[in-house]
């Protein structure tokens, strides 16, 4: 545990910036990418970057606005976690997830949590913003890209394939997992009694592919891909409407998505790992082929795993030469909780470490430090 300091910003008193979303990008060189809302007349997602700085931490003061995204229902901004980026693009989804701002203006009174200012408005669709990270701007910004309405938390991955955007990401048909996800609920569930589990059972992993050559001549009501084999659709519904469905990629539940983040985040990739729950009940570690959609597992009885985190081998020149680290809670009589250790090339167990008489809190996220 050298050489980790942990330091805590307000990043608002350097940015003009009320809130960001949980999941930041980075670049190889320390460069890194977030995303956050400032409330003005009409509210905005801003997309920020950090330049990284040789053998140094970030100075969060070097901040720019990279764009700026006004709100599609300003008195309802869209709920965010993450966002999608290549090289050229920036992706962010505008869900009907909002904010509820006259329930904000009300919760002096009301004595509401900021959750219960929140609503799932079926009525409006999911936008798409695709924005050209060297311009700052949408393109092709008299059309709007949507789909049916989701609510989701991670993206998989994003990249460019030809004149298309290819994104995957994790989508539920709803917001209900989120008040399912009180740490109170989290510390009293058991293996048999896990209303978020049943919930993720139906997230699915989904992708995407956003045409990016569409214009005035565009044809209405034919489909603008051309991909063998790919389910996905777009089609021009309307003079500015691009309606998108998704192609499944999984028909178990699944969710924290993970992938070989240094060398494939933003280029067309392969494996992606997460963690699912099966129809059956039974939690998992699972490894898809994105180009097959073959997937391999790793379960152990009654276990809660947590997401598995991707680890490069050291010189190693395959997509999916490491292993993943993931912190697994056992219900399994005489076994402990422990961090397991897998192969991901062949999803074997490589080891495990045990915590005798310890039980993780159900958790969600990992991080792995080299250092
Ligand atoms: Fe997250």
């Amino acid at each position: 545990m050298n050489n980790i300091f942990l330091v805590q910003l307000d990043i608002s008193k350097s940015l003009k910036l009320d809130a960001a979303a949980a999941h930041a990008h980075w670049e190889t060189d320390g460069t890194v990418h977030f995303i956050g809302y400032t409330y003005t007349a009409h509210p905005c997602y801003c997309l920020y970057k950090v330049p990284g700085r040789p053998g140094g931490a970030m100075d969060i003061s070097e901040a720019r606005v990279m764009s700026s995204i006004k709100c599609k229902w300003p008195l309802f901004p869209s709920y965010y976690h993450s966002f999608a980026m290549t090289k050229n693009f920036y992706v962010f989804i505008e869900q009907p997830f909002v904010l509820n701002l006259a329930k904000v203006v009300n919760m002096v009174k009301t004595k509401n949590a900021i959750i219960d200012c929140m609503d799932f408005r079926p009525m409006n669709k999911t936008v798409f913003h695709i924005v050209d990270r060297h311009t700052g701007l949408e393109i092709n910004g008299d059309f709007v890209y949507q789909t049916d309405p989701m609510f989701f938390f991670h993206h998989a991955n994003m990249y460019q394939e030809g004149s298309n955007l290819v994104l995957d990401l994790c989508s539920f048909r709803d917001a209900r997992i989120l008040k399912l996800l009180y740490l109170k609920d989290l510390e009293k569930e058991t293996f048999q009694d896990t209303k978020s589990c049943e919930e993720i059972k139906t997230c699915r992993l989904r992708r995407f592919v956003l045409p990016l050559n569409v214009s005035k001549e565009t044809p209405l009501n034919e489909s603008l891909l051309h991909r063998p084999g790919c389910s996905a659709t777009a089609v021009r519904k309307t003079e500015k409407n691009i309606f998108l469905t998704s192609e499944q990629m999984h028909n178990e539940g699944f969710e924290f998505p993970q992938i070989n983040y240094g060398k494939y985040n933003g280029k067309k990739y392969r494996h992606l790992y997460g963690y699912s729950v099966f129809k059956s009940g039974q939690q998992a570690l699972v490894k898809i082929d994105m180009q097959t959609k073959e997937s391999q597992s790793w379960s152990e009885g009654a276990c809660h795993p947590s997401e598995p985190i991707f680890v490069p081998r050291p010189g190693g020149k395959e997509e999916d030469d490491g292993v993943l680290l993931s912190a697994i809670n056992s219900n399994t009589e005489g076994k402990y909780a422990f961090l397991l250790i897998l192969d991901a090339k062949t999803f074997t167990e490589c080891a495990r470490v045990e915590f005798p008489d310890i039980r993780f809190l159900r958790d969600l996220h990992g991080l792995f430090r080299p250092h």
